[in-house]
């Protein structure tokens, strides 16, 4: 049994029989059967339809979708229709529609048109549940609950006096009184001192930056509120349909939700991916998303939503050229996924998305998309025995959402060029050159079995955060700019890193952050390189906090600078298996490269560049992401699943085209695989 109870891999897409005349939805479903589709989501935004007055429904005709999917072999993942409040809820009660950090009331005739603390909202939704799970809960096709969708899409915050409320109630479960807040918020500063909770309001746009610790806590808030609304719906469907699997279609490395909080609170993880065909990075990028989505809930995950051409809300949306939508979908699968669905079925006829790709296009089935289509349904099918195995990764990036949102407060940081996506890119981007498997933990988090932690950045790092680090027995890297504040996003005394001082055996003198188009050179395994971005000025200690200036104490320096404003200055450190970066040299490989050594941390295979390997159980994938032939030396036979033939020794793929080798020996080998840390899947 897999994720749902369809097993193999899912294949399909959401399905908006609502935008068709029925007579459409009998060839939908024929060809839905002839591509091998197994799965569909269906009534994302069917609100007011489904619910065209008050109380007073109208499912007939989601009861003959519903039908006629099942009779043509296709499970449902059921939306709770609750993405779009109808036009009569907004209506009725207009303080359901949001409002931005300016006051402006934003009107209906979008989507997500909602305040995510509206008591009348979530109220309507969860009626609207009920009577889902009430009307589908024993349909034969129901496989999935899709709850909303892609939440924090359009509305993430809502500044509106109901939020305000809510806002203040969750500060005071936080700080407990208005003390409690002050010293959390350092109001003392700017003369901000609150003494009553109905002072506070959500950081709407006032004359000067706004303090970042209520920007922090409003993050927090936010993330926290939607998940409310989720939890809401979620907690009706576990009543009338404990047996059915809830989702909500994740956004990929988003900054607005804690994903670690949520995937917690669904029992399984659902992803949207969009990698733009016309950035030659963007599978790297992805892949990052993927090893997240893995992570969340260590077990497979579902690619819910993909293009299978071009999308419609890029300035250009560049189509797929032909190979990449299943070299894509292959991916997915290849970093864990248990299905590659996507948006949409049928590509629509009218509305902001009627120039989206969809599985079949405009032109039908004598389209090249709708070859493609067929194609890719034929090869998840020759895949199926991947469903539900693990991936094993010895190396873990840390992601800790607390941390980002300070990392990336506007207006009061020394730099605003430090986003998180590409410091753990920069990490990543290497990792995945080198074949290596990457795992994301959050802080705190469960690091047995890993043999490598790497930190890109821990801006904001507690006490308890130091002492799991100090803790981790492997080989650790810390990134720049970490330790710098604690969770009120509160400076440590003494400078950064804070807490991971004694464990990192420096101290931040002063940071050295670089204006774009500058650089500070340094003088790393022989070679002087840039780092752009960010530098410190950094002081070597031992762990009581004095100065060993070129003695070093534990801690060995490992590069300097070299030229510029800080030359002569330490710029990379080690002390014991912790290294320390005070800066982000433009290409982090030589550090990875020794540590990986040390660690004892293998590639899952050796390949050339361009091509991705990754391992799920004892299946190897081998993916070419580029447009010409590359030979690989395969380390072991096996069959590939793809054309069913047996493979040994060098092979050529062809560009843009995957091998799935089913390994001959991995039986044997896995059981003399020391102790490696397995992410279990349903099994
Ligand atoms: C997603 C959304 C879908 C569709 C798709 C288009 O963000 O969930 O409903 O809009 O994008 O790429």
């Amino acid at each position: 049994m897999g994720l749902t109870r369809v097993s193999g891999l899912l294949f399909g897409g959401d399905y908006n029989p609502e935008q068709w005349p029925e007579h459409v939805w009998d060839e939908d479903v024929r060809l839905m059967a002839e591509a091998g589709v197994n799965m569909a989501t269906v009534a994302v935004f069917s609100w007011s339809r489904l619910e065209p007055r008050p109380g007073e429904y109208d499912f007939g005709w989601l009861d003959r979708v519903m039908d006629l999917l099942h009779a043509n072999g296709v499970a449902a993942d059921l939306a709770t229709a609750t993405a779009t409040p109808p036009p009569w809820l907004v209506r009725e009660h207009p303080q359901v529609l949001p409002v931005d950090a300016t006051g402006t009331r934003l009107d209906f005739g979008s989507r997500q048109s909602y305040c995510p603390s509206s008591p009348v909202f979530r109220t309507a939704t969860v009626r609207l549940a009920r009577a889902m799970a009430e009307r589908y809960g024993d349909h034969p096709a129901l496989a999935m609950w899709h709850i909303s969708n892609e939440y924090a899409d359009h509305t993430l915050e809502c500044f509106c006096e109901e939020s305000a409320r809510h806002f203040r109630r969750w500060l005071r479960e936080r700080h407990g009184s208005v003390d409690g807040l002050n010293a959390a918020w350092g109001t003392s500063c700017w003369g901000q001192h609150y003494t009553a909770f109905d002072q506070v309001n959500p950081p709407r746009k006032a004359p000067g930056p706004v303090n970042p610790a209520q920007l922090l806590d409003w993050r927090r808030f936010c993330s926290d509120a939607l998940l409310e609304c989720f939890e809401l719906e979620r907690e009706v469907l576990r009543e009338v349909t404990p047996e059915i699997p809830v989702t909500t279609n994740f956004m990929s490395v988003l900054h607005g939700l804690d994903y670690w909080k949520w995937a917690g609170a669904e029992d399984v993880v659902s992803d949207d991916a969009y990698p733009d065909p016309a950035d030659p990075t963007s599978h790297v990028t992805v892949a990052l998303s993927y090893d997240l989505m893995r992570s969340l809930r260590r077990q497979p995950w579902i690619l819910l939503e993909q293009a299978a051409s071009a999308v419609s809300w890029r300035e250009v949306n560049a189509p797929k050229p032909p190979g990449m939508m299943r070299l894509h979908s292959l991916q997915a699968v290849a970093h864990g996924a248990d299905g590659a669905m996507f948006f949409q079925w049928r590509q629509a006829k009218y509305g902001p998305e009627k120039f989206h790709s969809a599985l079949l296009p405009h032109g039908g089935v004598a389209s090249r998309g709708w070859r493609d289509t067929l194609a890719l349904g034929a090869d998840l099918k020759r895949l199926a025995e991947v469903a539900g195995t693990p991936t094993t990764a010895h190396v873990a990036l840390v992601l800790g959402w607390d941390s980002w949102w300070g990392l990336e407060a506007p207006e009061s940081m020394p730099s605003n060029r430090l986003r998180l996506k590409e410091l753990l890119q920069a990490w990543y981007g290497p990792l995945h050159a080198a074949g290596v498997a990457v795992d994301l933990v959050p802080p705190l988090g469960d690091l047995s079995g890993y043999r490598v932690v790497i930190a890109p950045n821990l801006y904001m790092c507690t006490g308890e955060q130091a002492a799991w680090l100090e803790a981790f027995p492997g080989h650790l890297v810390v990134g720049p700019f970490s330790g710098v504040v604690d969770s009120d996003d509160q400076v440590h005394e003494g400078g950064a890193p804070g807490p991971l001082r004694a464990l990192l055996g420096v101290t931040v003198d002063e940071f050295w952050p670089l204006p774009e188009g500058t650089v500070q050179p340094l003088r790393l395994a022989g070679r002087v390189v840039p780092a752009r971005t960010w530098a410190e000025w950094l002081r070597v200690e031992d762990a009581s906090g004095d100065t060993l200036g070129d003695a070093f104490g534990g801690t060995e320096v490992l590069a300097r600078y070299e030229g510029g404003d800080l030359d002569g200055q330490v710029a990379i450190t080690r002390r014991g298996k912790a290294v320390y970066l005070g800066c982000l040299p433009e290409d982090v490989t030589p550090v990875l490269t020794e540590v990986l050594a040390a660690a004892g941390v293998e590639p899952v295979a050796v390949v050339p560049e361009g091509v991705e390997a990754t391992r799920r159980g004892d299946h190897l994938f081998l993916l070419n992401h580029t447009t010409d032939p590359v030979k690989v030396d395969l380390a072991e036979p096996g069959t590939d699943l793809l054309t069913g033939r047996d493979l040994a020794g060098p092979i050529e793929i062809p560009g843009r085209d995957a091998v799935v080798l089913r390994l001959a020996n991995s039986g044997a080998r896995r059981t003399d695989t020391e102790s490696p840390l397995t992410n279990e899947g349903e099994r």
